[in-house]
């Protein structure tokens, strides 16, 4: 597939839905990069790659160092790169980090925390030549000054802060947003109050595309699956199936039969 450029994502506001997706390293992004629009490098690696109970301690060296793999992976794929917790509490240390991704990195943007009270961040990031994708909603980098991971959009005051949010973000230059944990609706309309593509996870259908984490999509965590999340595969099973089988081949002598030997 031909990599899309930020011109061609612009133009799925309200047409075809975006297709995005989470990746950590070259094998995944390799094969998710057939179908997928995007690749996001998600700071949910500290959990799903990093074994950690939250994103807060991913450093930016990680984040970069997994950003190469995954584009190396999916060299014509667009790559965006979640900017860690900590690294954009200004406009200098926010525009020295994000240009460290385009440095040492081929990705194509970075992606952003927060709404209103990030628009000088990202109106410093596009004013200086950083394509930024905006992120609204339950923002996971906040859970512990929030109280927890909070469902945004249950009262029309949270409604109408998401619409200003959103337009901020625009306002300020971003070319696209992740809206996460909104109230279906609410999504709906905030994805309506802008004119660039709104992208989804947990927040329903009424916005111009969806992102997943890949491990929890295709069914490898087992301990908690959010009810957003559709598993399209229960990998976890498929996985320890296979591991299983080869554990007995071993055992019994079976592997490796004459199929596999020089
Ligand atoms: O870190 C991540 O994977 C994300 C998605 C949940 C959108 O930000």
């Amino acid at each position: 597939m031909k990599k899309l450029t930020i011109g061609a994502i612009k133009k799925r506001k309200e047409a075809l839905p975006l297709v995005m997706i989470t990746a950590y390293d070259a094998i995944f992004a390799r094969l998710f990069s057939e179908s997928a629009d995007i690749i996001l490098v998600g700071d949910s690696l500290n959990m799903s790659f990093g074994g950690n109970p939250d994103t807060l301690s991913v450093t930016m060296d990680q984040m970069l160092y997994h950003t190469n793999a995954v584009c190396k992976g999916a060299p014509d794929t667009f790559v965006i790169i979640d900017m860690p917790f900590g690294t954009y509490t200004d406009e200098t240390s926010a525009f020295n980090n994000a240009m460290r991704v385009y440095r040492e990195t081929p990705a194509d943007a970075v992606k952003i925390e927060g709404g209103a009270d990030k628009a000088n961040i990202i109106r410093h990031l596009t004013a200086n030549g950083i394509a930024v994708c905006g992120h609204i909603g339950l923002l996971p980098q906040a859970f512990r000054a929030e109280g927890g991971y909070k469902i945004k959009g249950k009262t029309e005051d949270e409604a109408l802060s998401l619409i200003c949010d959103a337009q901020a973000v625009e306002a300020a230059g971003a070319f696209c947003m992740v809206i996460e944990g909104v109230k279906a609706d609410v999504a709906a309309r905030v994805a309506k109050s802008v004119s660039i593509p709104v992208i989804g996870i947990g927040a329903g259908n009424g916005v111009d595309g969806q992102v997943l984490v890949f491990s929890d999509m295709l069914g490898f965590y087992e301990p908690f699956v959010p009810k957003f999340v559709k598993q399209y595969i229960n990998g976890a099973k498929k996985v320890k199936e296979a591991v299983a089988a080869y554990t007995i081949e071993v055992q019994n002598r079976e592997f490796p039969d004459e199929n596999y030997i020089y």
